[in-house]
């Protein structure tokens, strides 16, 4: 049995998260799509982690080989934990190479664990969490970015937090 995570804060997911755990479900036998803890990104979150949990759940569903967990601390300790020797990453530009490497070289250096890097589709490569955040908070429109699902979720989320800081 081949196993793989793709790892990530996912909030919410993305079209983009969705083209890498797919492809990923075509290269291994069983995916664990996890959700973890980014500590540079930890103030500006939006969904709690069950949240996150229940929109990737919906939004993997038709992928028959892929499971979704969250995990609070190391990546490698939920690898260990978890059996899984591989790491998928997507990569959507040179940009993001610097810091997946120094991650992938991290993990390696703690526990027995590969990382593989899959080139994000073109048609995505712009895309991340953090903008559509920023897009829908200022009234652009994400619907293209996003599973239908997370876009209303998202929309009720602002609209509850503008209302928030107006009282
Ligand atoms: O979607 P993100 O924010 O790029 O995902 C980053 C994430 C959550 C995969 C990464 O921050 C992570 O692995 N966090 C768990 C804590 C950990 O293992 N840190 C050491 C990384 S070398």
């Amino acid at each position: 049995m081949r196993k793989a995570v793709c790892p990530g804060s996912f909030d919410p997911v993305t079209n983009g998260h969705l083209d890498i755990i797919g492809r990923t479900s075509e290269l291994f036998d069983e995916v664990v799509v996890a959700i973890g803890v980014n500590k540079a990104k930890a103030s500006a979150r939006l969904f709690s982690a069950e949240e996150r949990i229940e929109m990737l759940e919906k939004a993997c569903a038709p992928y028959g080989n892929v499971t979704v967990a969250g995990f609070d601390g190391l990546l490698t300790t939920f690898c260990e934990d978890n059996g899984i020797k591989a790491i998928v990453k997507g990569l959507r530009a040179v940009s993001d190479f610097d810091y997946e490497l120094q991650m992938a070289q991290m993990n390696s250096s703690l526990v027995d664990v590969e990382t593989v890097f899959i080139p994000t589709s073109p048609e995505w490569s712009f895309l991340a969490s953090s903008l559509v955040k920023e897009v829908a908070m200022f009234g652009g429109d994400v619907s293209g970015l996003i599973p239908p699902d997370v876009h209303t979720q998202l929309t009720e989320r602002l609209a509850e937090r503008a209302r928030a800081d107006k009282e």
